[in-house]
């Protein structure tokens, strides 16, 4: 049995995950692929994939671009394989040490995990590596700008082992920018009377090494 709690928490969860959390992720997925052009040629990573809702329905506006998944949980991977067809590349790691050269995807693509990542900085160090030059991070998660998410992450922080953080619109911002990625813009939206999320958009700006 796995000691991490993220991963503890998705071994639970993973047979269920889709009809449990239903609207949640069609809402939160349709509202990030919205906000997203991909074209035939490119190269794809969804960071934090879990079952691969995401990519199951870019798949569906665009077959012809590859598509890569990674997540730390090997449960939830197993069911996005088994809705993803096999020309989707999944890998089990996590996003704060990918496991893929420099400069390889044109997008990359994460929604509902960034909450859990225990070092962001370093995640988005190596979403900035892995993006080819001018290529586009897109991020969806929880906004703490709204009370009903402060709440939310208050009560995770004490009751959920595998909770870590959420952010407003002014950390994202902060971080995006720190990590050197740029012409970042950030929308936040409620997708009932609960969720209160954002969509955080930016570009590869120069990695660390290089500023
Ligand atoms: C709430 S689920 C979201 C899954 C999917 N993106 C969606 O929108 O339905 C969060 C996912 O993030 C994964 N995750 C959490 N921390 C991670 C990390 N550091 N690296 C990779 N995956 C991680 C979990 O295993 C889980 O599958």
């Amino acid at each position: 049995m796995p000691f991490d709690p993220v991963q503890l928490e998705y071994s639970r969860l993973a047979s269920f995950y889709d009809r449990r959390w239903s609207f949640y992720v069609q809402a939160t997925v349709q509202e990030t692929a919205q906000r997203l052009t991909i074209q035939p040629s490119e190269q794809v990573l969804d960071l934090g994939c879990g079952t691969g809702t995401l990519i199951h329905h870019l798949l569906a506006q665009v077959p012809e671009a590859s598509y890569v998944g990674l997540d730390s949980s090997p449960e939830m991977l197993r069911v996005a394989r088994q809705k993803l067809p096999e020309a989707v590349r999944l890998y089990q790691g996590t996003a704060e040490q990918l496991p893929f050269p420099g400069e390889c995807f044109d997008v990359v693509l994460s929604t509902n995990a960034f909450h859990y990542f225990r070092e962001p900085a370093q995640a988005l160090q190596e979403m900035n590596r892995v993006l080819k030059p001018s290529g586009r991070l897109v991020i969806t998660d929880w906004c703490h700008d709204y009370w009903t998410c402060r709440v939310y992450d208050w009560l995770l922080r004490w009751f959920d082992r595998a909770h870590f953080r959420t952010y407003g619109t002014q950390d994202c911002q902060a971080l995006l920018l720190k990590e050197g990625l740029r012409s970042v813009v950030i929308e936040r939206y409620k997708i009932d009377w609960l969720w209160g999320m954002m969509t955080a958009q930016a570009m590869k700006g120069a990695i660390a090494s290089e500023r």
